[in-house]
């Protein structure tokens, strides 16, 4: 079976912010390459650890062909970026190994966090950071290497394009539907995840909202439970309020952005994103 059969490509948001700051040269192609390559890994190898069966609209590779070959498959495509990666300067080759092993650490903490109900805000934002802002902020700090631009600056940059991106994720697991998500929804607190809202309504309600909130912890709900979380939602204004983390890195973001118009136009893309 061709590769391409397997590989459906998502947004690529990686290579894109790594072409448009780097330029189109054949450096920065292989590079967008090998990022994309490690994020897809990290997906087969988060399909497996989360046990999902649809991802970017299809089945993922692990209910197709089982969780064996999609480990084995992610593994492969980590050794390929790696060997590809050995070509480039040190500061490249240090900045997205170091980042593949908080990518790791990130869903080792992900996981554990889910073992029991997290109310810290500070634990999340450390897991997100790990398991998805590290590997945007090598990318977008080694695309400023290989084109000599302020590191520090898009550094800064794709950080808080990561943690902005995970956290409109989480909320779109609550708010959007199956057929805009392209994946299910609904599934992360059902799952032992504390997302933002979740943690940020938890810590705003009073004891008997507490308990009843924490009664609904990694459990299918029915219809009537399933409602007064909602309307709890609504009380609470959680969705809003996690639109407004959200919103304050893009901030930061945008300061950092070495004003370019496609590194800015982005940002407004990924708030307004519904899959
Ligand atoms: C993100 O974790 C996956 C990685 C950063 C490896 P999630 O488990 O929250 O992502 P989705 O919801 O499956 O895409
Ligand atoms: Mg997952
Ligand atoms: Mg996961
Ligand atoms: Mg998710």
């Amino acid at each position: 079976m061709p590769l391409s059969d397997l590989i459906s490509t998502g947004k690529m948001i990686r290579a894109r912010l790594i072409l448009a700051i780097a330029g189109t040269s054949i450096k920065a192609i292989k590079l967008s390459a090998i990022i994309e390559m490690i994020h897809f890994a990290s997906l087969l190898h988060d399909d497996v650890i989360d046990d999902s069966d649809m991802r970017r609209g299809e089945r993922t590779v692990s209910f197709r062909f089982g969780n064996k070959r999609a480990i084995m498959f992610g593994d492969l495509l980590y050794s390929k970026a790696y060997l590809e990666l050995s070509n480039f300067e040190d500061k490249v080759v240090k900045s997205i190994s170091s980042a593949v092993c908080s990518l790791s650490l990130g869903e080792i903490l992900d996981e554990e966090l889910s073992e029991k109900f997290n109310s810290s805000s500070h634990l999340y934002m450390d897991m997100i950071y790990k398991k998805t802002a590290s590997l945007i902020e090598a990318s977008t700090y080694c695309a400023g290497v290989i084109s000599h631009k302020d590191t520090d600056k898009l550094k800064e940059y794709g950080k808080n394009v990561g943690l902005a991106f995970q956290i409109v994720d989480d909320i779109l697991d609550i708010t959007a539907s199956e057929e805009e998500f392209k994946k299910p929804v609904i599934q992360d607190f059902k799952n032992g995840k504390c997302t933002i809202s979740y943690i940020y309504l938890y810590n705003s309600c009073n004891n008997q909202e507490k308990a009843f909130v924490l009664s609904c912890f990694k459990k299918k709900l029915n219809k009537i439970e399933g409602n007064k979380i909602t309307s709890l939602f609504e009380k609470y204004d959680s969705i809003k309020y996690s639109y407004k983390v959200a919103n304050d890195l893009i901030k930061i973001a945008k300061n950092n952005a070495l004003n370019d118009e496609f590194l800015i136009s982005i940002l407004d893309k990924i708030i307004k994103r519904v899959s």
